[in-house]
C-alpha cells in the first residue's frame, strides 16, 4: 500500500489516503495513478480546469517529501509549471505525476491554485 498524506495551505485539516497504486485508474481525470487520479478517486478536491490534459496549471502541487516515487516529469509538464504561479523546485502538476510504486508521498495543495478557477 502507498501513502499520500495531503497539506492544504488554506489550513484546512491535513488528510491521508492509503491506496494500492497497482488499482489505477482510480476515476477518468488525468494520466492513471497520477495525484489528481488518487485524490479525485479518493474524495479529495484538486482543481483541475483542462480535465487532467495537461494543458492549464489549475492542478499545482508542491511535493513536500518522496518525490522520487513519482514518475519523471515530461517536456510538456515542464513548459507548462513554468506559468504556474508560486512555482517552487518540487512542484509538479497533479495530472501528470504518476506514482511509481509503494511511495510515501506529503503534498502541499497551494491556495492560489484552489482558487484559480
Ligand atoms: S488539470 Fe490541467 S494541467 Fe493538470
Amino acid at each position: 500500500m502507498a501513502k499520500l498524506r495531503i497539506l492544504f495551505e488554506t489550513g484546512a485539516p491535513e488528510q491521508t489516503i492509503e491506496f494500492d497504486p497497482g488499482k489505477a485508474p482510480f476515476q477518468h481525470d488525468g494520466l492513471p495513478g497520477s495525484l489528481l487520479d488518487i485524490l479525485l478517486g479518493h474524495g479529495v478536491h484538486l482543481e483541475h480546469a483542462c480535465g487532467g490534459n495537461c494543458a492549464c496549471t489549475t492542478c499545482h502541487v508542491i511535493v513536500k517529501s518522496g518525490d522520487g516515487h513519482l514518475a519523471e516529469a515530461e517536456e510538456s509538464e515542464l513548459d507548462l509549471l513554468d506559468k504556474a504561479p508560486g512555482l517552487t523546485a518540487t512542484s509538479r502538476l497533479g495530472c501528470q505525476a504518476v506514482v511509481r510504486d509503494d511511495a510515501d508521498i506529503t503534498i502541499l495543495i497551494p491556495r492560489f491554485t484552489i482558487n484559480a478557477a
